[in-house]
């Protein structure tokens, strides 16, 4: 089988694949901040040559300032066509000083390394590229057709992607897509998802007077713009964590009673989830559902931060004129983004106290996604999985959301299989992000040995 010369070419370069993804991790890919535009384009371009040196066709598009990488082998006649996603952006590195070693100067410790993206995405990414190389370098063929589609705004929106699929679907067409963003449920346990939230992202901006006041001379008669936003964030949700907007839950679609009853099989220990990735006395939610299914098929809400009046050292006596609030809703089948913003901006203006004018606005909006049990991919996955790992993988959510997957489906009629490779302390979005080179290397080998299996099925 050519996955034998591939998987033994992958393990005889280790060594330079841990030194090239330290080469990626070191370009500081950030795309909500303009500042550091130019390292988009200098971590596409990495890519992009890494692709065309192992025989890839291989070109930035899209934007000249967010470029997409695109590339496509196109040798293996009638098999199965795989496109391959990741993203080469990262999230802000903030707060900096909790970092133990600098979030752009890649280090391994303890079989981890560790840096911003190492996890979420890059390392995974490069999953995909290194075994590509594997097999183009070892055979000089891969198994099936494979496109490349790497995007550089997956954590600020996607516009770039979502603009290029609209406007260049065909390009993109394939079997399946194949999606290394995720991870794997615990340890050892090979994961596929099945489903991600969505999620309806949001600013309220509050207008109070005219401009700040004296809070002695003005007080008790001006409106606050902090205390009215306060008043309406109150009522978002109550101490169960059940959301109040009217008509909120009414398209919430649960899973079956078969898949609910898997989630009770998959290993869960709240008190060491509780203690080693929460840090909390104790989880909050709706009691009347288990954990995983109020983080995978559970809407929530929640607050990222509140703007306004005066936070510095000591005392300021100040009616704050204006506020503004982030507030996101993850959402579940089959809820949709137009219709949650719909229900959640009237809400908001309902409540909203009289002596102010509030402004709700949409940041961005990406709606849930189911991908199928079973198939080909599943199937074939599967088999890679529990090759990879010595057992078998296990079927599961997460409450993440990845933007693309659910365009895939939408606009391509593309289904995707989520394979990850992420732990869930990888501290994803959070200070001392890592990547474990043991996942690192069996995601390599997975993807190697899932693309001989897809190759020789007969659809994907
Ligand atoms: N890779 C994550 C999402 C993820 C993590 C899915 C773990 C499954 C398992 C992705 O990069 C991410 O952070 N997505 C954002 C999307 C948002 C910015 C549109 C999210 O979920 O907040
Ligand atoms: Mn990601
Ligand atoms: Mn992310």
């Amino acid at each position: 089988m050519s996955s034998d010369a591939a998987l033994h070419y992958a393990r005889d370069n280790r060594e330079r694949f841990l030194s090239e993804m330290e080469e990626l991790l070191s370009i500081p890919s950030i795309s909500t901040l303009p500042e550091h535009q130019p390292d988009m384009v200098r971590a596409a371009r990495w890519l992009c040559d890494r692709l065309q040196d192992m025989g890839v066709q291989a070109e930035t598009v899209g934007s000249e300032d967010y470029p997409l990488v695109y590339g496509q082998w196109l040798q293996a006649g009638n098999a199965p066509t795989v496109l391959a996603y990741g993203h080469y952006d990262v999230q802000p590195v903030d707060p900096l000083d909790l970092w133990t070693s600098p979030p752009f100067e890649p280090e391994v410790r303890d079989g981890n390394i560790f840096a911003r993206g190492a996890s979420d995405d890059k390392g995974q990414a490069l999953t995909m590229v290194f075994a590509a190389e594997s097999y183009l370098r070892s055979t000089g063929a891969l198994p099936l057709n494979l496109k490349f589609i790497i995007e550089g705004q997956e954590e600020s929106g996607g516009q770039v992607i979502k603009e290029y699929v609209r406007d260049h679907g065909d390009r993109l067409s394939a079997d399946v897509a194949e999606v290394a963003d995720s991870g794997l449920l615990a340890p050892g346990v090979p994961t596929l998802d099945t489903g991600l939230r969505g999620i309806v992202y949001t600013e309220i901006h509050v207008h109070g007077a005219a401009h700040d006041l004296h809070s002695g001379l003005y007080g008790g008669v001006a409106p606050n713009a902090l205390n009215a936003l306060a008043a309406i964030i109150a009522r978002l949700r109550d101490e169960r964590g059940r959301i109040l907007i009217p008509g909120f839950y009414d398209s919430v679609q649960m899973p079956s009673k078969e898949i609910l009853e898997s989630w009770r099989r998959l290993p869960f220990d709240e008190a060491a989830f509780l203690r080693d990735e929460i840090g909390a006395r104790s989880l909050i939610g709706e009691p009347a559902y288990t954990p995983y299914e109020r983080m995978w098929a559970r809407p929530t809400l929640d607050v990222h931060g509140i703007a306004g009046g005066f936070t510095g050292e000591g005392a300021k006596t100040v009616i704050p004129a204006e506020a503004i609030a982030k507030v996101s809703m993850r959402i579940v089948p089959n809820q949709t983004v137009d219709e949650v913003f719909d229900l959640y901006r009237h809400y908001v203006q309902e409540i909203a106290p009289s002596s102010v004018e509030v402004d709700v606005r949409l940041i961005h909006g990406d709606n849930p996604v189911v991908v199928p049990e079973d198939s080909p991919a599943i199937r074939a996955a599967r088999e890679a999985l529990q090759a990879t790992f010595g057992r078998p993988a296990v079927l599961a959510r997460s409450g993440g959301s990845i933007p693309i997957v659910g365009i895939f489906q939408g606009a391509l009629g593309l289904s995707s299989v989520l394979m990850g490779w992420g732990l869930p302390d990888d501290n994803l979005h959070a200070p001392n992000e890592k990547f474990s080179l043991e996942n690192f290397y069996n995601g390599i080998n997975a993807t190697i040995r899932f693309w001989e299996r897809l190759g020789s099925s007969a659809t994907a």
